[in-house]
Order: C-alpha cells, then sequence, then structure tokens
C-alpha cells in the first residue's frame, strides 16, 4: 500500500497522518487514498491498451460517490448489479451508456430505469431474464443491448463463497442453454447481443482459469456463427487478485498476457469488470482501542470498530494486516516485545474477530489501529447490525483531507421507521 507508510514511526496516507483523520472525523472510520485509485486504474489501463478495453470499476466493491467520482475523472467506467448502484454512479456524474449491468435477479423496476438510462449493456444470466428484458424493452419501443453470461465451469481456485464460474453455481448460463438462445435469436426481437461475458469469481490469484475461460467463450461462439457476427465485445469480468498478506498475485500485465492476445485474435474489444484491485489497497480502516483484557490464556484488544463495519474476517476468515497509526504515540516499541493478540469488535457474536493471535504491541485504550486492504467491499457491506450508525469515509488527496460520507448517527437508524 503505497500511499499509506509510517513516517517517523506515524502512518500517513499520502501527505496526511491519519491520526489527526481519527482525532477531527472519529473511529471508526474508513480513509481512501485518491493517488492510489488514479494509480491502480492508470495501471489496468495501461497493461490492457494493447487493445480496444473499457474498465468498467466494479461498484459493488466500493460505492461512496467520492470513489466513483474519482474513478468517473480519470476516464473509468462502471459494472453495476443493481438498480441502486446505477443510481449512484448516476448521481456521481458518471455516463450510463458506458455501464455494464450484471445480477441473476433484475428486477422489472430495475430493467426499465436502466433502459431509460441508455446502458451500454445488460449481462444476462437467464433465458428467463433475456425474455423479461425483451418483453419490457418492446413495451418501452427500445431495443436492449445485451451480452450473455456464460457460466464457463471453471475452478478459479478462491474461497467457495465467492467462486462463481462452476455449474454448482447460480450464475450465467450453461453452454446448451446459450447454445438455443443464440440460435434463436429472432425471438427476441427487442434485444441486440453484443456480447459474452465471463466472471469466474474473486479473487482469482492466477492466470491460467481466464485463459481457460475465454478459450471455452471463443470455441462457443466458432460453433454459433451468427453470434459471432453481432458479438461485438468480450467481457472477462472481475476477479484480478490483491496483495493482503503474503500471497502470490499476478501483475495486471500477467493477466493481460493470458487475456489480450485471445480477444485480439477473436477480432473483439474487451471489457473488464475490476473492483477489489482498483479500491483494496486504496483503503484503511482506523478503530480505536476500547478496552484491553487478559483472561488467563488469552489476549484481547477490543476496538471501537465492529464486524459490522468490516465483515470480511467473519465472513471468509479473510486476512487484513492490522498494526497501531502510531508507533510513537503509543510509546511502545513495536519491533520487539509482541504479543499474541485477538483484535476483536463490540458486537455480541464470536465470529466478531478481526484478527486471531496476531502478535501486536502492547497496544491500549486510546491507541489507534490501521485494518489495512480495508477499500473493497470493507464499507460496502457494512451494516448496521447491533444498532451502530454506520462509519464515515474520508478521501485524502496529497496534504487535504474530506469527509466523503458522514457518520450516521442514531436518529438515521430509526429515520424510516414507526412505531
Ligand atoms: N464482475 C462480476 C460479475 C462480479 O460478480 C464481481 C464480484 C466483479 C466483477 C468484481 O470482482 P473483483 O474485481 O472485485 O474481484 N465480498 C467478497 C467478494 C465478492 C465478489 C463478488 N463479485 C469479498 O469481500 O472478498
Amino acid at each position: 500500500m503505497e500511499q499509506f507508510k509510517y513516517k517517523n514511526g506515524v502512518l500517513h496516507c499520502e501527505g496526511v497522518n491519519v491520526g489527526d483523520i481519527a482525532r477531527e472525523a472519529g473511529t471508526p472510520v474508513y480513509v481512501y487514498s485518491k493517488a492510489t485509485l488514479l494509480a491502480k486504474y492508470k495501471a489496468v489501463a495501461d497493461a490492457f491498451s494493447g487493445i480496444d478495453t473499457t474498465v468498467c470499476f466494479s461498484v459493488k466493491s466500493c460505492s461512496s460517490l467520492g470513489v466513483l467520482n474519482v474513478l468517473r475523472g480519470a476516464g473509468c467506467s462502471f459494472d453495476v448489479v443493481s438498480g441502486g448502484e446505477l443510481f449512484r454512479v448516476v448521481k456521481a456524474g458518471g455516463d450510463p451508456a458506458r455501464v455494464v449491468y450484471a445480477g441473476v435477479g433484475k428486477t422489472d423496476a430495475e430493467i426499465k430505469y436502466a433502459l431509460e438510462q441508455g446502458i451500454m449493456m445488460f449481462n444476462v444470466e437467464s433465458e428467463a431474464e433475456l425474455s423479461n428484458i425483451n418483453r419490457i424493452a418492446g413495451k418501452m419501443g427500445k431495443v436492449a443491448p445485451v451480452a450473455l453470461r456464460l457460466n464457463p465451469d471453471v475452478d478459479p481456485k478462491t474461497h467457495r463463497h465467492t467462486t462463481t464460474g462452476k455449474l454448482e453455481n447460480k450464475f450465467g448460463l450453461d453452454f446448451g442453454m446459450a447454445g438455443h438462445i443464440v440460435d434463436d435469436l429472432p425471438r427476441y426481437p427487442n434485444v441486440v447481443l453484443r456480447g459474452l461475458h465471463l466472471h469466474i469469481g474473486s479473487p482469482v490469484n492466477a492466470t491460467a482459469p481466464y485463459g481457460e475461460a475465454i478459450d471455452k467463450a471463443l470455441a462457443f461462439l466458432k460453433a454459433h456463427p451468427k453470434a459471432d457476427a453481432t458479438v461485438e465485445y468480450l467481457n472477462t469480468g472481475g476477479g484480478f487478485g490483491l496483495l493482503y498478506n503474503e500471497e502470490d498475485v499476478p501483475a495486471f500485465s500477467a493477466y493481460a498476457n493470458e487475456i489480450v492476445p485471445r480477444v485480439k485474435k477473436a477480432g473483439k474489444k474487451l471489457i473488464l469488470e475490476p473492483g477489489r484491485s482498483i479500491v483494496g489497497n486504496a483503503a484503511v480502516m482506523l478503530a480505536r482501542v476500547q478496552y484491553r483484557k487478559f483472561n488467563g490464556v488469552k489476549t484481547f484488544v477490543i476496538v471501537d470498530a465492529g464486524m459490522n463495519d468490516l465483515i470480511r474476517p467473519a465472513f471468509y476468515d479473510s486476512y487484513h494486516r492490522v498494526w497501531p497509526t502510531s508507533d510513537k504515540d503509543t510509546g511502545k516499541d513495536t519491533t520487539t516485545a509482541l504479543i499474541q493478540t485477538d483484535v476483536v469488535g463490540p458486537i455480541c457474536e464470536s465470529s466478531d474477530c478481526f484478527a486471531k493471535d496476531r502478535p501486536l504491541p502492547n497496544v491500549d485504550r486510546g491507541d489507534v489501529l490501521a485494518f489495512f486492504s480495508a477499500g473493497a467491499y470493507g464499507y460496502t457491506m457494512s451494516s448496521t447490525y447491533n444498532s451502530r450508525p454506520r462509519v464515515a469515509e474520508v478521501l485524502v488527496d496529497g496534504e487535504k483531507w474530506r469527509v466523503i460520507r458522514k457518520r450516521e448517527t442514531w436518529d438515521d437508524l430509526v429515520a424510516h421507521e414507526t412505531i
């Protein structure tokens, strides 16, 4: 996380001491680095510059308007999975004509809204959905651009919760059904087939599964020349890896080496839907230590963030580096005397644990801890469980920072309720 560095023992995001943010904006708080967002977007775009590529940032990974606006300003397009996400893109000034829309359960209202906005294409996940889009587009006097989302039955070897491209998963069309559809396209006069879509999982810390999936999609096109003639785009989805700990993460160029030559040879344009790899290491979550306790067996550090604020460790057993933001303020030598510590939140569940048996300095009440690599699926997966208001988000730009989402209040918690 190049833009999150310790200077004189104090964690900085770009030019800002994150301790100042914790003090002024309060904790817990998500802190994003604008420079990282821009650098990561550029790195993806550059790695894939050998072919006509539309980079659609996956809004589900981080949907804050302030973040979307930074990426939009850099020329990024967007991938959405709900009407709400499309609404956010529009609010952030994004161009709907460069939005792709996936998801197995699009409602009539969502389809209508997307057609009104004039999105680039729907990634269609079933025959029933295609018929429905055809029906709604017909009623609106429109022709809906679509890509068929193929389920390539490829194992990306990632967490079972985030494997999407195997037949046991609910996503996409099996090749048999996709074949029936493309052989019978005149049945859907109000849709135009513009692409094929694949997404195999997330994170995929290997490049070969992409090649395998693309080869299957291209073989499908070869067997269906009519579809081949209208398909302009191959969308390989998201899933590029992120360095959380010590895993081997391929560089963007390595993914590109696997993907670009294949798509180029087939004469198609490319769409990518990266989320995690752009925003994951663009943010930390800061939380303050409330209490420390030792029960004779284990040491617990209890922070003011809970699994409702960052659910990934509880949900996926995922690793986030945790470290005090200030080696100096704590007055403790962080290089020695590390203690095996469980870092936990205040929620009434044992799974409310961010790190188990983690060697940590002797932090105590008032110290601020940084939870690294929290930008992707951090805030977006947060909830108000245990009636805890959602936390604030801050965007750092060089020496400056500002709140891009206010901390919710107890009044916000009950704003839509009646007795
Ligand atoms: N496109 C589609 C169709 C997807 O389903 C996803 C992620 C992406 C793109 C973006 O993938 P990325 O580049 O971010 O890996 N909550 C989980 C991850 C769920 C991913 C869901 N789909 C986590 O926290 O690890």
